[in-house]
């Protein structure tokens, strides 16, 4: 059985004032020890998130990374540098980084090959636009986001995929639990295909896009759901909720 997941992106929020707080509330929780909670607070934050953390549970993520260990790339993160600081998963293809910051699906792939070459593991982040979704073609743009990596990255085991529908993005609107099963099915058939029905069925493929305390358990008994990226919640009390939507 995959392990349940619950990731907290907490995009480009916080002071050192609020993240301690929300470390703090974390800490202090009664945590499930068989859910695997990952924290992206953004990279000024990363050391002091680690230093915070007590859960043995809470592992923290960058919200981003680069394809080289060192060099002449201002305003850059290397996987090395996450490793020194004790961070060891990074975020790869968020939807706001393809969109507005215009990463393209093989700049994506090569950062999430060359952190997962340093070990550092991902969470790599896909999904279709409303438009894309209504013009019928969300396997198709999945199935193309996953294809520039699966053609340059063929050991899945530290990869986490996080499918976030655009449109469900900080918008409230949540897809609904069957909508997700449906698309994480695909999916999931899509790399049975690419990388083979071994690897495909151990990946955890994790539902994003507008999760909360109260939907959470909505997607309890879908098979293909494997747990949460959660935006805007990941900041408030109610994501312990949500770590804790499984019991
Ligand atoms: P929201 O939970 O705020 O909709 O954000 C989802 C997300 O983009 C997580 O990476």
């Amino acid at each position: 059985a995959r392990q349940f997941f619950v990731g907290g992106n907490f995009k480009m929020n916080g002071t050192k004032e609020s993240l301690t707080s929300i470390i703090d509330n974390l800490n202090k929780a009664e945590l499930p020890s068989n859910v695997e909670v990952v924290i992206a607070p953004p990279a000024p934050y990363l050391s002091l998130a680690v230093a915070e953390n007590k859960q043995k549970t809470v592992f923290i993520s960058s919200q981003n990374v680069f394809n080289k260990a060192s060099g002449a790339y201002t305003g850059e993160i290397s996987p090395q540098q996450l490793k020194d600081l004790g961070v060891h998963w990074t975020l790869t293809g968020h939807s706001e980084r393809r969109t507005i910051i215009k990463e393209s699906d093989e700049f994506i792939a090569e950062k999430t090959k060359f952190a997962l070459d340093s070990g550092v593991s991902v969470i790599l982040c896909i999904g279709e636009t409303l438009e894309e979704r209504q013009g019928g073609i969300t396997l198709e743009v999945t199935a193309r986001q996953l294809d520039a990596v699966s053609k340059i990255v063929s050991d899945w085991t530290n990869i986490v995929v996080a499918y976030e529908p655009v449109w469900a993005i900080g918008t409230g609107l949540a897809a609904t639990a069957q909508d997700a099963q449906d698309t994480h099915k695909g999916i999931r058939e899509h790399l049975v295909k690419t990388i083979g029905a071994e690897q495909a069925g151990k990946v955890r493929i994790l539902y994003g896009g507008s999760v909360n305390g109260k939907n959470a358990p909505d997607f309890k008994d879908k098979v293909d759901v494997d747990g949460f990226l959660v935006g805007g919640a990941s900041l408030k009390p109610e994501f312990v909720d949500i770590i804790k939507s499984r019991l």
